[in-house]
């Protein structure tokens, strides 16, 4: 029997708003700390030896949402609007999630600015993927791109405006005119420099209109698996430190990626992969972690994002020569070079002695030139940032700036339709039954090996959408479901309960620290076997840390210690998977370049890696699945065959 027996309790009437909820309570009988007052209790007096309840609110759902940035807000007024009862769970509050961030816009041939066609956008993701992704799923959101983009103006996205009134597009990295020979492409939709957060207070705007049930700062801790099958999360309420358990059909995850792995990142603190942790946890894949992707402008020592929008704009980037040595590189993009290769570029300037500053680590980012209104009208959220983080007035003097981590192309893999898939016995794909992926968290794979810039805020919206379809199209508003036993929870139960009495001698920020440099020094832009090797042991060694961990907030309320610590757990599996899986793949490809294997091998590797980690901390397993090299009509598009990528 279970160590966590289960009894009802009354509803609190703060809870008693949710829609068939039922109060119980999980009752240790392990000597854990009882929580005595709803103040922190200093670490000396606790744990105390007693029996500690954690209260317990069942919820049943037609859908729920993990997630509240774009693609999370997507999925959830979708389905509300379709009829079904809906929660989205959020440990933010919504218009707090790091789509907020997002800057220079989102693609779609929508052909404001030049003839325009959705099957030249195709084709420039398939080549910027480096063939990683999956064709069938980039035809789908190029084609949706357009009308997901006009669907999103008449909900009221204040998008910048051409003279005549039609959405303003501006150039942006790797996106040609027709199939790569017309030149460059100006086919990403903006508001100024503040495009992810136009969006997601618009999708926010839609989700209450169409009335989703939220569930604010509450931090989802595990999926609810039986035979295979996904019913719903628990989830731990920060505000009143109740524990829920969320039953539903289906179960959508859009928690975002793991950039907060990594030390110098443009992501927010709350990016730490909670969705690929419990689906690690669960014993379902994740997919391509390996390839991670380095912004080319982050401001040098702080990491914030300056979009690459300025680019688009007309600014460049200098060495300590004063030279524009992208056109070195990429003689025919320069600047505009789709994000690996900028990267890669910037790296090998500063390597080879060509940096800017005191100590040569970084280069100039040069927006002096264009005029002051351009500025103010179309990258004033920069401007700003620069002042602020890096003292710069950009009317006059360049930004400094370094190459930092920005996106996860890799995450749970699901089809185009937003299931989730895993392998079965003979390695053929399978969709794991009521559960849904979308957004960073998912890989769908549109990105393949490398993001293009302004396909993010695209894959959000197109595939948060493409959820709430299928989910429409295959199921009704209150059908029945399944019961979940009587004790589903209880591990996730027991793991928060052991984090909050963790008396250990590391600090939480100690260890995730640890992570962060190991990452950064040795999962990087640029990659060898040698340096690979060193992360995967460092990584281990700090995933073994995790068992040293001390917290001092014994308290369940606004336990930020607590969860902080559960983030840290996730960080380390996703850490943990992307060394493993850089340091298998002997190819360079996107953004996993090797310099002791520095060639593409479509013979050996034009397959995802899936890495598998079933125990916390555990070994790693790692299996392959194919790409998927055909669209989903070829009389509509046809696919696009592999070459060696040059811009
Ligand atoms: O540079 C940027 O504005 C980032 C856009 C993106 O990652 O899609």
């Amino acid at each position: 029997m279970s160590p966590l027996a289960l009894r009802r309790v009354a509803v609190p009437r703060l809870l008693s708003r949710a829609v068939r909820s039922q109060t119980r309570q999980f009752s240790s009988t392990k000597p854990v700390a009882r929580i005595i007052s709803t103040q922190p209790l200093r670490a000396k007096e606790a744990p105390s030896p007693t029996t500690h309840s954690y209260p317990i609110i069942d919820h049943e759902y037609d859908a729920i949402v993990v997630g509240a940035g774009g693609a999370g807000l997507r999925a959830a007024f979708g389905l509300a609007e379709a009829g079904f009862n809906t929660a989205c769970i959020s440990k933010l509050f919504p218009t707090r999630s790091h789509t907020v961030a997002a800057q220079g816009g989102i693609n779609a041939a929508l052909g404001n600015m030049h003839k325009d066609d959705w099957r030249w956008h195709m084709y420039d993701t398939v080549k910027g993927s480096d063939w990683l992704g999956d064709q069938d799923a980039i035809h789908y959101m190029t084609r949706e791109a357009p009308q997901s983009v006009i669907e999103l103006e008449n909900y009221g996205c204040p998008f910048s405006r051409t003279e005549d009134g039609r959405i303003y597009q501006r150039a942006f990295g790797g996106q040609s005119q027709d199939f790569g020979k017309g030149g460059q492409a100006y086919r990403c939709c903006a508001a100024a420099d503040r495009t992810g957060h136009a969006l997601l207070h618009t999708l926010y705007g839609q989700s209450l209109r169409h009335n989703t049930k939220y569930f604010i700062e509450f931090f989802a801790t595990d999926l609810i698996m039986e035979d295979g099958v996904c019913k719903g999360v628990i989830a731990y309420n920060q505000e009143d430190g109740t524990i829920h358990r969320f039953k539903a059909l289906n179960t959508v995850l859009a928690t975002g990626g793991y950039g907060r792995a990594y030390f110098s990142c443009t992501s927010a603190h709350t990016c730490t992969g909670d969705g690929m942790a419990m689906v690690a946890r669960a014993g379902l894949p994740n997919q391509d972690l390996e390839f991670v992707q380095f912004h080319p402008t982050g401001i040098y020592g702080a990491g914030c994002l300056i979009t690459e929008g300025s680019r688009g704009e007309g600014g460049y980037l200098l060495n300590s020569e004063g030279e524009r040595f992208m056109e070195r590189y990429a003689p025919t993009a320069k600047d505009l070079a789709s994000r690996d290769v900028v990267s890669r570029s910037m790296t090998m300037e500063i390597r080879e002695g060509r940096g800017v500053g005191a100590e040569k680590d970084h280069i100039f980012l040069q927006l002096s030139h264009l005029p002051p209104d351009i500025l103010h009208e179309r990258l004033p959220g920069i401007s700003e940032t620069a002042a602020i983080f890096a003292g710069v007035d950009v009317t006059k003097q360049p930004i400094p700036v370094l190459p930092t981590v920005h996106y996860n192309m890799g995450g749970i893999p699901t089809k185009y339709t937003g299931e989730v898939l895993t392998q079965n016995a003979k390695g053929d794909d399978e969709v794991v039954p009521g559960l849904f992926a979308c957004g960073e968290a998912a890989c769908v794979s549109v990105h393949g090996a490398n993001r293009l810039g302004a396909n993010s805020l695209l894959d959000l919206i197109v595939f948060g959408r493409a959820v709430s379809h299928t989910i429409r199209d295959n199921f009704k508003p209150g059908q029945a479901q399944k019961e979940v036993a009587p004790d589903a929870g209880a591990d996730s139960i027991s793991v928060i309960d052991k984090a909050r009495v963790a008396d250990g001698p590391k600090s939480t920020a100690e260890i995730r620290s640890a992570m962060q440099k190991v990452m950064q020094t040795d999962v990087s832009v640029f990659r060898t076997q040698e340096s690979l090797d060193e992360g995967v042991k460092g990584i281990d060694k700090v995933d073994q840390m995790f068992s040293q961990v001390g917290t001092k907030d014994r308290s369940m309320i606004w336990n930020s210690d607590l969860v902080e610590t559960l983030e840290l757990r996730n960080l380390l599996t996703c850490a943990t998977q992307t060394a493993q899986a850089a340091s298998n793949r002997k190819e360079s490809r996107g953004a996993h370049a090797r310099e002791d294997f520095p060639d593409r091998d479509d013979k050996n590797w034009m397959k995802h890696t899936l890495t598998w980690q079933k125990e916390p901390h555990g070994k790693v397993d790692i299996g392959y699945r194919s790409v998927i090299a055909t669209t989903l009509d070829e009389a509509e598009c046809k696919p696009v065959p592999p070459f060696k990528r040059t811009y």
